[in-house]
């Protein structure tokens, strides 16, 4: 048996799904085990995109099974609404998705108390994707929440939810209450069948040849403790994450790929030490189509932030990075990686969680020559221009993890293996 983490390493958006897409077609099994569908993974392959939200990336593998660990939390509407265009698109997922029976559900009390906590925090509102994950998350620390298996079982899901309303200080009209049951049992009479043990699935399995490959969504510096919280998600975005999200200990992974790309973005408020605010930043935008897959919002953009970066490494145990977008930065004259952060006139290479501390940073930058070739095409380190294998050097050097998968392009055929730096 063997398994591979590919793990976003900082706010989110780094292209984690081309990667699993690049390595998946051996894999038996894309296991999500964090995060629900305010993820926004795309896939791009034979000029045609992909966005998937709850459903992992394998799934455009036909032999690959998709699981999703009881860490997810699901929209059972929204879920069925995936299925559905997937499945309108020509993908065959009879058989293919396997949900654990422990796995929280998101309700649609949840979207309503995102999107009014968020109205009413105003001037410091998180910017939350409105999907109903922070309400959803925290129902469930409050073990007020609900779990896939209590759609099975009618009256004890009509009293969780009456409870649940009511822990929040709120009541259900006879007729909304209905009208949410009717919908969760149509969502039932799909879901059933894709519900088993994720668990035990994983660690009885008496397949030797078994290959895993574990699917982060947002990104380590999202995570809900070490990431710049509150300006967060609500789930544990690291590589233990995978233990507490499938029940598969994260000791047994075999290896752990952060996914970077070649400078930074983030969706939603917070800090953001090298955040671009010139026409560099809106021509990376452009340039890089970067957009929310799941809400559209326009990406805040940044130099590559090495502090952050190696925290993020630190802290997940990375064993290589995977570079993503490095062909967005053809034609710009000078680049810029962050080394070090000056705080009170001091330099130091440690990152700062809290907001208000990270927010005082002043970037310490270096500076790189940046080259004019269009380096789409470029499917191998020495085809790269010389200014770009630099680039990528000093990037495995500053991370103190060798860069071994770099990809050039959106498609799943621009993407290649090489490593550079480590020993
Ligand atoms: P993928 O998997 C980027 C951000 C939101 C917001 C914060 C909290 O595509 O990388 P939430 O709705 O989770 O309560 O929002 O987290 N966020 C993401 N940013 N990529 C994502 O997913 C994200 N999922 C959540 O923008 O700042
Ligand atoms: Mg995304």
């Amino acid at each position: 048996m063997s398994s591979i983490l590919v793990l976003g390493c900082m706010w989110g958006d780094e292209a984690k799904a081309k990667i699993v897409d690049y390595l998946g077609g051996d894999a038996d099994y894309v296991v999500r085990f964090q995060g629900g569908n305010n993820a926004g993974h795309t896939i791009v392959t034979g000029g045609k995109k992909y966005v998937f939200h709850s459903i992992p990336s394998g799934i455009l593998y036909p032999n690959t099974k998709c699981l999703i660990g009881s860490g997810v939390v699901i929209d059972p509407i929204a879920f069925i609404e995936e299925v559905n265009s997937l499945e309108a698109g020509g993908l065959k997922l009879a058989g293919r998705i396997m949900i654990d029976k422990r796995t929280g559900l998101v309700l649609p009390l949840h979207k309503v108390l995102d999107e009014q906590s968020e109205t009413r925090l105003a001037g410091s509102k998180i910017g939350t994707t409105k999907r109903g994950i922070g309400p959803a998350y925290s129902d469930i620390s409050a073990r007020v929440g609900l779990k896939i298996m209590d759609l099975a079982y009618p009256a004890y899901l009509k009293q969780r939810i009456e409870e649940l309303y009511a822990y929040h200080n709120l009541t259900i009209s006879a007729a909304e209450l209905n009208q949410q049951l009717l919908e969760l049992e149509k969502a039932w009479a799909v879901l059933a069948s894709y519900v088993t043990d994720v668990e035990t699935l994983l660690n009885l399995n008496k397949n030797k040849d078994l290959s895993i490959l574990f699917e982060g969504a947002q990104g380590a510096l999202l995570d809900l403790n070490y990431g710049s919280y509150p300006y967060v998600t609500s789930s544990r975005v690291m590589t233990d994450a995978v233990g507490t999200g499938t029940g598969y200990s994260a000791r047994k992974i075999d290896k752990i790929i952060g996914v970077y790309k070649a400078y930074c973005t983030r969706v939603g408020e917070g800090p953001f030490p090298t955040e671009l605010h010139d026409e560099i930043g809106q021509r990376i935008r452009t340039t890089g189509n970067e957009f929310g897959s799941t809400t559209g919002r326009p990406r805040r953009i940044g130099w590559f932030d090495a502090v952050a970066a190696s925290y993020s490494a630190r802290i997940n145990d990375i064993d290589s990075i995977a570079l993503t977008c490095l062909d967005v930065f053809s034609g710009i004259e000078e680049l810029k990686i962050c080394t070090d952060y000056e705080v009170n006139g001091e330099r130091s290479k440690l990152f700062l969680s809290h907001p208000l501390e990270l927010e005082q940073v002043k970037p310490v930058y270096q500076i790189f020559e940046g080259w004019d070739k269009d380096i789409s095409g470029c499917l191998s380190f020495n085809k790269l221009p010389r200014a770009a294998q630099v680039y990528l050097d000093a990037i495995a050097e500053l991370v103190k993890v060798p860069v071994q998968i770099i990809s050039i392009g959106k498609d799943r055929s621009q993407t290649f293996t090489h490593e550079v730096g480590g020993e």
